[in-house]
């Protein structure tokens, strides 16, 4: 077996790999420049950013790399449709929704003919996403960093969404090294996408005591919590998260920025990702995914992205020696 082909609307990516979006302003457009300069596919994640700001920083991608790059916005942002008007009017590669479904983006992008990329967290909603004219979807599983839809494994999940669609299917959740995703594309994926593997990346713009966090935490440091977006969320153990587990924290009414369209009040998750993406990754929020326990060093991401391609290449003409039962 050789690594599949992903084609995202009119683009064949030269590797199968997708680096997944990132709020707030962890994946921006020299993280996502420098992966789709590689020949894998990069995302910036327009969550809360000014529009001027996210129309810069597709700029900025742009001016690294003609390759493929996408645009990542929260559904729950109060300024989700502006945020996804402004990435189409920059005429990115692929537009997508994170925690959330648009049925109002599938229209957006085939006026302008720009690909929804849909994710998905079940054969369902990947058959809704192919009535609706998506042009792949994403199955994220619970080992994702970030919210989370589900409480499946990606692993659980995938066959079934394979099945449901023959629309190209990339797999998300978990993933540190090539070796696994293989065990991916050996599924039925055409595409794996990695985010925690990319924070830990020398271009990535975070601060370096948040890249440090996610380098060998170890496996019972990577935690839930529950979101005011409803939805739980992935993230490294920290004092903030000991705070909203022990004080069940409320957010004072005159600190809100009203971010999200809907809100449970229990903190400022615009703050709480703000401060650690500032450099306060005790008192802020890190999100992160179960790979980041497995995860050894920081690396430049044309590192990453070739020992990728090398450890599934390997790990794929492998499972095709191996004789059938
Ligand atoms: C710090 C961080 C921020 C994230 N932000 C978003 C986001 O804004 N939108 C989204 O759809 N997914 C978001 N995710 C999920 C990723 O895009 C990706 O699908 C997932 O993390 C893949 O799993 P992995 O991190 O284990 O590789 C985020 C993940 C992390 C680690």
């Amino acid at each position: 077996m050789v690594l599949p082909t992903l084609k995202i609307g009119e683009r064949l990516a030269r590797f199968p790999f997708v680096q997944g979006g990132m709020a707030l302003r962890i994946s921006t457009g020299v993280l996502a420049g420098a992966v789709a300069k590689t020949g894998a596919v990069g995302t910036i994640a327009g969550t809360g950013m000014t529009l001027d700001e996210l129309r810069s920083e597709i700029r900025i991608a742009r001016s690294i790399s003609d390759g493929i790059v996408g645009v990542n916005v929260l559904f729950a942002a109060r300024k989700f449709a502006e945020l996804i008007k402004t990435a189409i009017s920059e005429r990115v590669d692929f537009i997508v929704s994170g925690a959330g479904f648009s049925r109002d983006m599938y229209g957006w992008g085939k006026e302008a003919s720009v690909p929804v990329v849909s994710m998905v967290s079940s054969a369902g909603l990947a058959r809704l996403a192919q009535k609706l004219g998506a042009a792949a979807v994403v199955v994220e599983g619970a080992e994702a960093g970030g919210h989370l839809g589900t409480s499946r494994s990606v692993k659980e999940i995938l066959p079934e969404v394979r099945e449901a669609t023959d629309l190209p299917v990339i797999a998300a959740g978990g993933v540190a090294n090539g070796y696994e995703a293989a065990d991916l594309f050996a599924m039925g994926a055409e595409g794996v996408q990695l985010a925690t593997r990319f924070i830990a990346s020398e271009e990535c713009t975070a601060p370096e005591a948040f890249k440090h966090m996610h380098v060998a935490t170890p496996e019972e440091d990577i935690v839930l919590i529950d979101s005011p977006v409803g939805m739980p969320g992935r993230a490294i153990r920290n004092r903030f998260w000991s705070d909203v587990q022990e004080k069940g924290m409320r957010l004072p009414r005159d600190v809100c920025r009203s971010c999200l369209k809907r809100c449970s009040g229990r903190f400022c998750i615009l703050d709480a990702l703000d401060r650690a993406q500032k450099g306060d990754v005790d008192g802020g929020l890190v999100f992160s995914g179960s790979s980041a326990s497995r995860i050894k060093e920081i690396l430049p991401v044309r590192e990453i992205v070739r020992r990728l391609v090398e450890e599934a290449s390997e790990r794929l003409r492998g499972l095709q020696a191996e004789p059938a039962h």
